[in-house]
């Protein structure tokens, strides 16, 4: 039966793990062991870790892999990738060298606005409402100066405040919807703390705005945050060749695939069970260089969803057509992210990531983490149209499983080099070491 605990988070970290492993495992002595087996020996690396959150117990590992040969706007880049399933670097990497002899990747920033909003309730006149915003505009934005003023000298700022009046879905509710620009930043620090400040001022000023009623000098602050739909931070990446440049081999030829492929891309704008296992495989490539660079896929994931439903059908978020015998496959999603600020200066292997990207500014980032989803997808969708994705996928995961059966490095070599040849089934894996080890 687990119980409670008062005050866990002022326990020290060893107490804390004492509580776990007393509470909740059979065998406390080797439950423990595990979670310091995965203690860092550098003890300020530990520390460092330790502090990242409340509650830390030990370190949660996923491999950092890296994905070689991305060519983009004939720049060169290995992509380092934080992921846990077997078969994503591997694709990443093909689709990079498949399309480093094609051109490479061609990319572009459309937009880099990011939203804010402070969510209140104003139960009075509208007019007088829109005249006082009109108003405490100016003094909004003075008043935030010690917030924005390094953020400005830099080129970004507050861009614009709209009043918002949302009353016929919420009775009284208006916003103060916000569009910022924060540079390198993610902003997410910078974009909530001008929306309190504007918020405070706000209330404040509205109990002396001579106009409202003694009621209406009331407004009722909900909220203020920023919000992770960022359909205005927006990127494009796209590859394109001629369709006889397709074929890898004579058995298919470059028209047949890029004519299966755009099928394919097109099922995933229409169909909904389809487009988000399509957009899943995107994600696969996203996420891990997101997660590598130290940004915060939630807010990534969140927004591209919002953003594939944003006709009011979920559908893909890559593109494909043929025009004029010529192959084009893009793909245009937002991504709000940072290359300066949060975990880009304080974990290690995030400053190594983003060195090994020749230091990218946020922009940049944003064309490779574009490019990352498209690869993937491409990698995905290529396997998909022509072999089926399990024959790629079970290849890969044979080190799984060969792991879950503690095969040593003998037994490994020769059962890789034997499913060179052979078809990857978790059956035919298990009758393969069974097999290997009878025989020895
Ligand atoms: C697996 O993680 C991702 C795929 O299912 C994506 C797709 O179906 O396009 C292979």
């Amino acid at each position: 039966m687990s119980k409670s605990i008062a005050g866990f988070s002022k326990l020290s970290k060893s107490k804390k793990i004492d509580w776990i492993v007393d509470t909740y495992f059979s065998n406390a002595e080797s439950a423990k062991n595990i979670i310091k087996q995965y203690w860092n020996t550098n003890e300020k690396l530990q520390q460092l870790h330790d502090e990242f959150i409340e509650n830390t117990i030990t370190n949660y590992y996923l491999p950092l892999g890296v994905a070689p040969n991305f060519l983009i706007n004939d720049t060169l880049y290995t992509i380092p990738m934080a992921i846990e399933e077997s078969s994503v670097v591997a694709a990443a990497s093909k689709a990079a060298k498949f399309w480093l002899e094609r051109g490479g990747f061609k990319t572009k920033v459309i937009s880099t606005t990011k939203i804010g909003q402070v969510h209140f309730i104003y139960k009075g006149n509208f007019d007088k409402l829109q005249t006082f915003f009109n108003t405490v505009k100016p003094k909004l934005i003075s008043t935030t100066k010690h917030i924005t003023s390094n953020m400005e000298k830099r080129g970004g700022g507050i861009i614009d405040i709209e009043l918002r009046s949302k009353t016929e879905a919420i009775k009284g509710y208006y916003q103060l919807h916000t569009s910022f620009e924060t540079l390198d930043a993610m902003g997410a620090n910078f974009i909530n703390s001008c929306l309190e400040q504007f918020a405070k001022t706000f209330r404040e000023e509205a109990l002396n705005f001579d106009l409202f009623s003694e009621d209406e000098k009331q407004i009722d602050i909900i909220m203020s945050i920023l919000s992770n739909y960022v359909p205005e931070c927006l990127v494009r990446a796209e590859v394109s060749c001629h369709i006889d440049e397709l074929s890898d081999n004579k058995v298919v030829s470059g028209r047949a695939f890029a004519e299966k492929f755009v099928q394919a891309v097109n099922i995933a704008e229409i169909e909904p069970y389809r487009a988000v296992t399509h957009n899943k495989g995107i994600m696969n490539g996203i996420d891990a260089v997101v997660l590598a660079t130290g940004n915060d896929f939630r807010a990534i994931e969140a927004c591209v969803h919002a953003y594939a439903a944003r006709k009011g059908q979920y559908g893909s978020l890559t593109h494909a057509k043929i025009d004029n015998d010529i192959f084009k496959f893009w793909i245009e999603i937002p991504l709000a992210l940072g290359t300066v600020g949060g975990l880009t200066s304080l974990h290690p292997l995030v400053k190594l990531a983003l060195e090994m990207l020749h230091k990218p500014s946020a922009k940049e980032l944003m064309q490779i983490v574009a490019v990352a989803g498209l690869a993937q997808n491409f990698a995905a969708l290529r396997s998909l149209t022509t072999t089926g994705i399990q024959q790629g996928h079970m290849k890969m995961h044979l080190m799984n499983i060969l792991n879950q059966f503690d095969a040593t490095a003998i037994e490994k070599e020769k059962l890789v080099e034997y499913f060179k040849k052979n078809t990857v089934t978790h059956s035919a894996v298990v009758e393969a070491i069974q097999y290997l080890r009878a025989n020895n």
